[in-house]
Parts: C-alpha cells; structure tokens; sequence
C-alpha cells in the first residue's frame, strides 16, 4: 500500500488485506491450523530456525506450527502497523501478553532489569511492574521525574496517555528526551492510532490493549505491539516460546473492527466532548477529568493527540457512597470494567480497573470512570442525570 498514499479512513478499510485478491477472496480469511505440511524436512527445520529466532515465513517456506506464527494475526499485525506509522507489529492473546514480553525482551534477559514508569498506569500495568515477578525493579515517577529516575541499567521506560484512570496528558517527546538511549514504551490502548501515532513522537514501541477501541465490540481480547522490524524480531520469539499467540479467530474480528475504528472514535469522541460538559455543570460533580480539563501545558492536545478521545472520569462530592449510588443506577450505561466499545460502560477504578494499585497511588474512591459508546448524547446524560439525582 506504500507505492498509492492514502487517508487514515482508507487505510483502516484496506490495510493488511493487499494479499486478499491474489487469493481470490474479498473478506479476510481465517486459517485455523495449528500445524502446516512440510515440504522437505530441510525446509522445515529451516523454517523453523528463522520463525523460532523472530523471523517470518518466505514464500516457498512453511509456517510449521501455530504458536510461531499465523497468516491472519500476521494480516490484522500488518493493518494495525500501517495505521500505526510502523514497520511492524507483533499480536498477542492480551495486552498484558504483549506488556509482559515487551518486559521479557528489553529488560532482565539483556541485563537491564530496571524499568521507569510513569504513574498513574492501567492498574493491571502497575501490578506486574510492582510485583517484580517477570525480575524487573521499578521506579514509579511522574512525568517530569524521568530523567532522574533513568539508572544505566535501566532497560525500558514505560508512559500511558490519556493515562488511566483520571486521562492525564503526557509528552511523549519530553519523556523520550527525557530517556535517552532507552526505548520507551507508550499505552496507546485510550488514545488509539486514529487519535495518536506514538512512534511519530519518538517512542520506541506502541502497546493496545486490543481488548478495548480496537476490537469494539467487547467480544474478543487481544494485544498488540506497533514498532521497528528491528524491535519485532525480538518479540517474536518470546511469544513464541511463552504461547502467547493470538488466536486467529481474535485476530480476525480485531482486523474487521480496524475498518469501522475511524468512525467509531470519532463518534465516540462527539459525544463524550457533550457528556463531558455536562458532566461539569452537575452539583453531585466535584471534579470532571477528561484530555485537557486540567490543563495542557505541554500542547499534547493537537500536536501530539488530534483530539480527546471517549474516555472520561468524574470526581464525585459524595465520594465512595455516592459512586455506589451511581454505578448501580445506571440504565443505559453497563456497570462494568473494560473500555473502548460501542456501548457506553461505567465502572469505580479504585475498587476494580485499580484496585491492586499501592494505597499511596490509588485513585480516590469517589472517582468513576466512564467509556463512551455510540448511543445516543442525549440518552447517555439523560441516564446519567437520572443516576446522579438518585
Ligand atoms: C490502558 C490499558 N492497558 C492495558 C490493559 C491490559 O489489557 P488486557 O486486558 O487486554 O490484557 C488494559 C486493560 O484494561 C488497559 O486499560
């Protein structure tokens, strides 16, 4: 596709399927096998080498078996790297997968175990930094600390923006700047490729939770990693030899949702921008986070992010009791965690999305977190007003 430019709204339609009419088929097709016919045993053990070292299959090369690698997660790896501005992407089962062998490859294993991470992260983020289990030592920091925090054995600095729960802007370039020599890793999973290319801005690698804005329909999980050819071929392997696969039934809805992504975020952001608004005037609300209500000093809004997303988060003056009041009030909006779908969802972070958060960086318990779907303004702050007056 590189040889005809297209807008971001073409490419989410036609990227990853160029191989689609030399096959002959117009939708995506799905291969289910879980082992592939070897030509000769000198092809197949060839095949074997370059796929178990992070490389992928050549033309009259097989495939071997499907934890090393799939053509349609190959195919959905390919759309979501062009809308990405990237060379390549890797997909995993979750966006945990994908955090954790992004840990695995640029941290303990080359003898820099020590990670910077820019709070507040997703709560499930945190966890796995603060637990050390996958030998890594963290330092949390806030944006402006990253410098500081950067030791020499430091393998991987890890930033999310609109960060989770409350939608902080970050800078990416100030924190690459900031990192110097060390790769650094961008949460994409809120902001999504329509509203922000992180690699545009210096980060070394993309994370989405396919989970959420990219799949959309909250019926498939799934992670993935946008970065260099260079970055990719060591994260192949380390999906390969942990399982961490996605599968290709996920990878198949994830491919068919980067198609309709434009328009849903879009959408989605319209009408967040109205509830959010209407959130700010309502006397149960102490306080309204969405991209830009604090403040952007940092310009992100424009330069960085082309607009605020549909993720939003509200600060209530009944505090923990009233966030209860809420969330089970609700008609419209689904109480419930995740994000990113076409049904608007409500949920507490401090009790759920954060709950394993250490007390210190834990949101407070009168915040709730709204996902805006793609039902209608006015009903989602008609329920929303019920609630609140409830
Ligand atoms: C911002 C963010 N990053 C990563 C994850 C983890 O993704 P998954 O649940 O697909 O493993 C989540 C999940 O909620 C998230 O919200």
């Amino acid at each position: 596709m590189n040889d005809f430019p297209m807008d971001l709204d073409t490419l989410a339609v036609h990227a990853g399927r160029e191989d689609l009419a030399e096959l002959g088929v117009h939708a995506l097709p799905i291969d289910l096998s879980t082992t592939n016919p070897l030509p000769s045993i000198g092809i197949g053990g060839d095949s074997y080498e370059t796929l178990a070292t992070g490389g992928t299959p050549s033309a009259e090369g097989s495939a071997v078996y499907a934890r090393l690698w799939n053509p349609t997660v190959a195919r959905f790896e390919s759309g979501l790297a062009q809308l990405e501005h990237a060379e390549s992407a890797v997909a995993f089962s979750t966006g945990m997968a994908a955090l954790t062998a992004a840990l695995l490859a640029f941290t303990a294993s080359r003898g820099a175990p020590h990670v910077v991470a820019v709070r507040p992260l997703y709560g499930g983020s945190d966890h796995l930094l603060a637990s050390g289990l996958l030998g890594t030592e963290v330092t949390f920091c806030a944006p402006e600390e990253v410098r500081a925090s950067c030791r020499p054995d430091t393998g991987l600095v890890i930033m999310e923006t609109p960060a989770n729960p409350t939608l902080e802007l970050v800078s990416i370039r100030s924190v690459v700047d900031q990192a110097g020599e060390v790769p650094v890793l961008v949460d994409n999973t809120f902001a999504t490729p329509i509203l922000q290319n992180p690699l545009d801005h210096g980060a070394a690698l993309s994370l989405h939770s396919a989970t959420k804005y990219l799949g959309g329909h909250g019926d498939v999980m799934g992670g993935v990693i946008a970065c260099s050819e260079e970055r990719a071929t060591m994260l192949r392997p380390i999906r390969a030899i942990t399982g961490a696969l996605l599968h290709p039934l996920a990878a198949y809805l994830l491919h068919r949702g980067l198609a309709t992504l434009p328009i849903r975020v879009r959408t989605q952001q319209e009408t967040a921008r109205r509830v959010a608004e209407w959130l700010g005037g309502h006397p149960a609300v102490a306080e309204v986070f969405y991209p830009g209500s604090h403040g952007d000093p940092h310009g992100v809004l424009g330069a960085q992010m082309s607009g605020p997303g549909a993720m939003l988060a509200v600060r209530l003056l009944g505090g923990a009791a009233a966030a209860e009041q809420m969330t089970s009030s609700v008609r419209v909006f689904t109480h419930a965690v995740s994000l990113g779908g076409v049904d608007s969802l409500i949920e507490n972070p401090a009790a759920l999305t954060h709950r394993p958060v250490a007390g210190d960086a834990k949101p407070d318990a009168g915040i709730v977190r709204l996902s805006i779907g793609l039902e209608s303004a006015d009903d989602l702050i008609a329920d929303l007003g019920r609630a609140l007056d409830a």
